[in-house]
């Protein structure tokens, strides 16, 4: 049996102009629970989707298991359990006669239908709803619904292209919880614009941007692997005058060592917190020369934990500091 589960080399896909995928590669264990991360259009869908054979790709190749999925669509997609983005579902159709049909499409054993229908229907919480018609579900059991369909035939991989997005913190919590648990018996790739969902769920992070792989690390390792620290700063003016916030924003950018800039609460009457994020030099020394010289008085200033989400905007948004 390969070690690995998911092995891509090289992968490019165009779409017309559009280069959505630029020679990404990547290798996933088997076990591993992997968050893919990326802005919109990074290429994470366009990835999850010739990952699961339905889509083929430019330039690359994608494993699963020993099997290239280009070649072998069909027996790829037997080890894969995959949910697509959004989610598309037969509204018209009862939740069982739903996995009823895919336990067709699926070629499982006729005489095991009704088990695996059952198996995964508990498994999701489907039991309830299991006579109703999906059209009729709300958003976080429609998911439960494609996450059943996902697993119905006991697959070794599960894509899932954003499995919470767009549902409500009770249901997002509920549908972590449950990949969580299917995480401990599969391989799991499952995209997300929700970092703390990468935090709480998987034991690795992808983050892609433009097509091409920009971090691959823990959840705890990769804030550090930006290679950066964070300044909280609270500014006042001398005079008590309120601080132009955007001004302000200007000037601290420029200021040595400095690579990026958020502007964050104050404490009020005139006053702007700032967010600095800085490189290799730490910036604190030269700041202070610039809150002379601008005629600041400094409030408050320490240094703060660098989050993941800091290092993903590092990566994927914020020009100036790539
Ligand atoms: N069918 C298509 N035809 C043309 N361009 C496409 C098609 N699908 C995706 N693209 C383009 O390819 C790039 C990558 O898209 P993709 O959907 O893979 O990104 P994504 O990371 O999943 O984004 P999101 O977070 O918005 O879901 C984007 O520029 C997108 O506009
Ligand atoms: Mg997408």
């Amino acid at each position: 049996m390969p070690s690995s589960m998911i092995r891509i080399e090289g992968l490019t896909k165009r779409y017309g102009m559009t280069e959505a995928l630029k020679g990404l590669s990547f290798e996933v264990p088997r076990g591993q629970v992997v968050g893919f991360l990326g802005p919109n259009g990074a290429g994470k869908s366009t990835t999850m989707r010739i990952l699961a054979g339905y889509l083929t790709p430019t330039a690359g190749k994608a494993f699963v298991g020993d099997v290239d999925v280009s070649a072998d669509p069909v027996r790829a997609r037997a080890m894969i359990g995959y949910l697509p983005e959004n989610n598309p579902l037969y509204e018209e159709m009862m939740v069982f006669d739903f996995l009823h049909f895919i336990a067709e499409v699926r070629k499982i054993d006729p005489a095991q239908r009704d088990a695996r229908i059952k198996s995964a229907a508990e498994r999701c919480g489907l039991k309830d709803v299991i006579g109703k018609d999906i059209g009729q579900l709300s958003k976080g059991y429609r998911q439960r619904v494609g996450l059943a369909q996902a697993i119905l035939h006991d697959p070794d991989l599960l894509i899932l292209d954003e499995p919470t997005s767009g549902l409500d913190p009770n249901q997002i919590v509920e549908i972590r919880e449950l990949i969580k648990d299917l995480g401990k018996e599969k391989t799991v790739i499952l995209s997300t614009h929700v970092l703390s969902e990468v935090q709480s769920t998987c034991s690795r992070v992808l983050i892609i941007n433009g097509g091409k792989l920009v971090a691959d690390d823990s959840p705890e390792n990769l804030p550090a692997s930006g290679g950066e620290g964070a300044i909280h700063l609270v500014l006042g003016s001398r005079s008590g005058a309120a601080i132009d916030s955007a001004a302000a924003s200007g000037v601290l950018k420029s200021v040595a060592g400095v690579t990026g800039v958020d502007v964050v609460e104050g404490e009020g009457h005139g006053t702007v917190g700032f967010k600095l994020r800085f490189g290799v030099e730490d910036p604190r020394r030269a700041l202070f020369e610039v809150v002379v010289k601008n005629d600041w008085v400094i409030l408050e200033v320490r240094r703060t934990q660098v989050s993941l989400e800091d290092t993903f905007r590092k990566l994927t948004g914020d020009k100036k500091a790539a």
